[in-house]
């Protein structure tokens, strides 16, 4: 245990995993540059017009962010196919991307006035406090369909394109995010069952975190028995992910958040943390973990880089 000391610090009394993986902060670093250089190349020049709206899809979606939906895809398709060729590691570098620029735009509409109402993102004024509320709006519903068209242009064979897209689509609309966004809502203000809230955090975060995941494995065409294994990796993780989002906002600060902490309970959000204190939910989050790791044993070494990741996610500090 040496490379993760930092994630680890928070939650020091509840840690049973120690992760001997020195190589995984290089993988991680490495993995999300090659994600920041795609979405650099592929997004549109700021100096294109309209130059404003270019400018804040620019500003949400560079510069910023842990990678780890990217991260994820790459690391699930590492794990399928180790022995890449080039047309489709570019398709899972482009994928990679996809999947980042539509999880920023969540994030532009998740901080607007009328949802979340947050004025930092990545240690930065969120989109609309700098570019304005219209232009914010609609940087996000450019950035959704950009990240189709680079799904529907990955030069693998087309009907693994077409599964990509039935699975994004699907992880993005009223039975995914959208519709778990819409949940969290409404739950504003009041006690949720813990399945509801499950349910909420599945669809809000998860979807897009199993995505990411499925579509590495799709885009590398794995066998069902991979399939199988890296939705069950997922569900964990992804639900993983949300649940510990609620315990840092509690727990750590805003700098190191990078955005408001104790803004979950200012505004009375429903989360693990309301439901059942930080200890249990830490708790939970590490059962989550045990099962991810679990489901992917069969994948051995080729399953380090998901390990290491499912390690990341409940064990990270912002
Ligand atoms: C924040 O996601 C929003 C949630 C879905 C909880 P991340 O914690 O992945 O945010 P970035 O991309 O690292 O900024
Ligand atoms: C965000 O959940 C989920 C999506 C963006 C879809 P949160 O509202 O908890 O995310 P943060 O805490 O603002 O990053
Ligand atoms: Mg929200
Ligand atoms: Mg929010
Ligand atoms: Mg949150």
């Amino acid at each position: 245990m040496q490379s993760d000391s930092n994630h680890l610090s928070l939650l020091q009394p509840h840690n049973r995993h120690t992760f001997d993986a020195p190589w995984f902060d290089a993988w991680l670093s490495e993995h999300q540059n090659q994600v920041e250089q795609t979405l650099d190349a592929f997004m549109p020049k700021p100096d294109v017009s309209p130059t404003d709206l270019h400018q804040a899809m620019r500003w949400a979606v560079l510069g910023g962010g842990k990678r780890v939906r990217g991260a994820l895809l790459l690391a699930a398709g590492q794990a399928c196919h180790p022995s890449i060729d080039l047309a489709t590691l570019t398709s899972l570098n482009a994928a990679a991307a996809a999947v980042e620029l539509v999880h920023a735009y969540s994030l532009i509409h998740d901080d607007l006035p009328c949802m979340d109402d947050d004025i930092l993102r990545r240690g930065k004024p969120t989109t609309h406090v700098q570019f304005g509320e219209a232009v914010a709006l609609l940087a996000g519903d450019a950035m959704q369909p950009l990240a189709f068209e680079w799904l529907a242009q990955l030069p693998v064979a087309p009907a693994l394109i077409v599964q990509s897209i039935q699975c994004f689509s699907h992880a993005l609309g009223s039975l995914g995010m959208a519709g778990g966004q819409a949940i969290d809502l409404i739950s504003t203000g009041k006690i949720q069952t813990e399945l509801e809230l499950a349910q909420m955090h599945r669809l809000k975060t998860g979807a897009l975190l199993e995505a990411s995941v499925v579509m590495g494995a799709i885009i590398t065409a794995a066998n069902s028995k991979q399939r199988e294994a890296l939705k069950i990796y997922a569900r964990a993780i992804g639900l993983a992910f949300q649940v510990i989002d609620d315990v840092l906002d509690v727990t750590a600060n805003t700098n190191q958040l990078g955005k408001t902490a104790g803004k979950d309970q200012q505004d009375h959000k429903s989360t693990y943390v309301s439901l059942m204190g930080v200890e249990r939910a830490q708790d939970f989050a590490i059962e989550l973990y045990d099962q991810a790791v679990e489901a992917i044993q069969s994948f051995g070494e080729q399953g380090a880089a998901l390990r290491g990741l499912a390690h990341f996610i409940v064990y990270r500090s912002n």
